[in-house]
């Protein structure tokens, strides 16, 4: 048994180097019911005050090597228009993006973070939140559990994500804005429902949902099926979060394309394991 990971997370409160304890049962059976429903749950104080300091130190000793993406961008992460589509359709709509990533590869060898990501206890206590098993780490070296800053005016417009699930730990809170919005379940495998997006985008907000993350609140959520966004920072606060994910596809990796737009850089690995996805959804 390790010792570093009691210095991380809770395990008081939250005890989840033992599944079967009653605690982390109700809990399981908690967030699997506002998976289901909401596509995300939210753990509030799971990181210790202590480590959420060191993962702020790790990122700003490196807040000079963050990739800033500015380029505008649709729902789909591209930002190339395709004149074929009728003008109204939402992968013609780009949205002006401002946020940036310390890529995981970037990540010192000690990281406080890293280590967390690799503990096998976090993956099977995700697992069980989810009710899906087996899930594994993202082979995307630079995606897998990078840094996110967002500086004061940035802003992360309507997505959706590569990967199944991510987890969001809040770092640092803003002074105003940055609030994450998600409308649950807009697609899934096989149905776009591009008219449903295209009124979200359009700023219909019968769907839309807001959740408030404070640090050291852990969330889980499904961002692959779910159009979600952050909206702008206010104040002179960055918001620094950090986005460990989870999938189901062990070999999969950003496309190139998102690669670059995203995380600034494209590595072999982008080229080699760039093929269509299984579930049918634009990428
Ligand atoms: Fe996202």
């Amino acid at each position: 048994m390790n010792d570093r990971l009691k210095t991380i997370v809770d395990l008081e409160k939250y005890p989840i180097r033992d599944l079967n304890s009653p605690e982390i049962k109700e809990l399981i059976k908690k967030c699997k019911n506002e998976l289901d429903q909401f596509s995300c749950a939210t753990i509030p104080n799971f990181i210790l005050h202590k480590s959420l300091k060191i993962m702020n130190a790790e990122l700003e000793k490196q807040i000079g090597e963050v990739y800033m993406s500015k380029k505008s961008i649709n729902a789909y992460l591209y930002s190339k228009d395709d004149p074929a589509l009728a003008k109204d359709h939402p992968k013609r709509i780009f949205m002006k993006r401002d946020n940036g990533y310390l890529n995981s590869d970037l990540f010192d060898n000690n990281s406080e973070m890293k280590f967390l990501y690799e503990q096998e206890e976090l993956l099977k206590f995700v697992s069980a939140c989810l009710g899906i098993s087996p899930i594994y780490r993202w082979a995307d070296p630079l995606a897998c559990h990078a840094y996110n800053v967002m500086k004061p005016e940035g802003i992360l417009p309507w997505h959706f994500d590569s990967c199944e699930f991510t987890l969001s730990l809040m770092i640092q809170k803003p002074e105003k804005g940055g609030i994450f919005e998600y409308c649950p379940f807009i697609r899934e495998p096989g149905n776009e429902n591009f008219e449903e997006v295209k009124k979200v985008l359009d700023g219909d907000r019968a769907r839309v949902r807001q959740l408030k993350l404070e640090p050291g609140d852990l969330q889980i959520f499904k961002g692959r099926f779910t159009l979600h966004r952050v909206t702008k920072i206010e104040g002179n606060a960055s918001r620094y979060l950090c986005i460990p994910a989870y999938v189901l596809d062990p070999w999969r990796v950003n496309t190139p394309e998102h690669s670059e737009a995203i995380y600034g850089k494209v590595l072999p690995i982008h080229i080699e394991r760039n093929k269509v996805r299984s579930d049918g959804l634009a990428d």
